[in-house]
């Protein structure tokens, strides 16, 4: 039996969308989840340098730490990072997040597909191919949603303002025929049920998580790393390189996670991650910051 975690990350809690499909597909797995909130958000921010520097900083830590697979939940962060950091963590499997334009296609009976995606992703190499693998098949419209990512990061999933950024997208995209629509950041799947409001019943929506968590089931099957028995119950640890009590918040209004999850600090130190463990549990509401201890967690 292989012992381990899966480590997952993202640039804030985008990612979260997937380890929920992760978690319900592998509850016998452990998961580590960082979110790199410190350098939010990658998609507008960061040129493709800094997010392979910054997912390179965190893989290191995952790796170093014992995960016996990466699950890259941000498609900005695989499409500047992924192939790289396959090259320099070859002991472990990655598995990467990509806009499901293959299902989009054979989904679609307008040849119209909208695609919902933050500027890095437009604009990487991995996406331009995409599309022009595919769009001699299907019309593709995209849009960056500008600020989108900065409202769910905010815990905003449905006010006026996010309404209104998704119906500037989405209505040419309506008006232009298109019947199936593309989530091709982790952070949108937690607006579908208001993209779904906009573009009615009939349209099909598309995330990538519940494929990542299958692509992640099969690695883990074919590399002899699944976890079959559960010894103890597994669960999940979390991290940040920002607030975390901020983000323990985060946690539980989008997963529903009970209280008692608890949030350990990333901090960039003589170029690593290291984090900084509380010494003991204590509720959130009153955990001081001074009891904060830098060390590394043990593997
Ligand atoms: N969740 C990230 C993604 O899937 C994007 C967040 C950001 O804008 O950096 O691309």
């Amino acid at each position: 039996m292989h012992e381990g975690f899966i480590g997952v990350f993202d640039v804030g809690v985008g990612g979260l969308s997937v380890l929920r499909a992760l978690q319900q597909a592998l509850p016998m797995e452990a998961f580590w989840y960082v979110a790199d909130q410190a350098h939010f958000p990658y998609g507008r921010e960061q040129d493709e340098k800094a997010i392979l520097h910054w997912s390179d900083g965190i893989a290191r830590f995952l790796v170093e730490r014992g995960a016996k697979l990466i699950v890259v939940a941000c498609h900005a962060a695989t499409a500047a990072a992924l192939q790289r950091l396959r090259m320099r963590y070859p002991q472990v499997p990655f598995v990467g997040v990509e806009p499901a334009l293959k299902p989009a296609v054979m989904a679609t009976r307008s040849g119209v597909i909208g695609v919902l995606a933050t500027e890095a992703t437009l604009r990487s190499q991995r996406y331009v191919h995409l599309v022009r693998r595919y769009a001699s098949y299907v019309k593709i419209l995209s849009d960056p949603c500008p600020g989108l990512v900065e409202r769910i990061e905010a815990g905003d999933l449905d006010g006026p303002g996010v309404r209104r950024i998704l119906r500037r997208a989405v209505e040419p995209m309506l008006e232009q025929g298109a019947d199936t629509f593309v989530l091709g950041c982790t952070h949108y799947s937690f607006v579908e049920p208001t993209l779904r409001a906009l573009v009615g019943p009939e349209a099909i929506l598309l995330d990538s998580a519940p494929e990542v968590a299958r692509r992640v089931q099969e690695v883990l099957f074919e590399t002899g790393r699944a976890r079959l028995l559960p010894r103890f119950p597994q669960g999940t640890r979390y991290f940040t390189t920002g607030d975390p009590r901020r983000f323990a918040q985060q946690v539980v209004r989008l997963l529903g996670e009970d209280q008692s999850v608890s949030v350990h600090r990333l901090v960039w130190q003589e170029g690593r991650f290291l984090a900084r463990v509380r010494p003991r549990e204590i509720p959130m509401a009153v955990t001081p910051s001074s009891a904060w201890q830098a060390m590394a967690v043990p593997a």
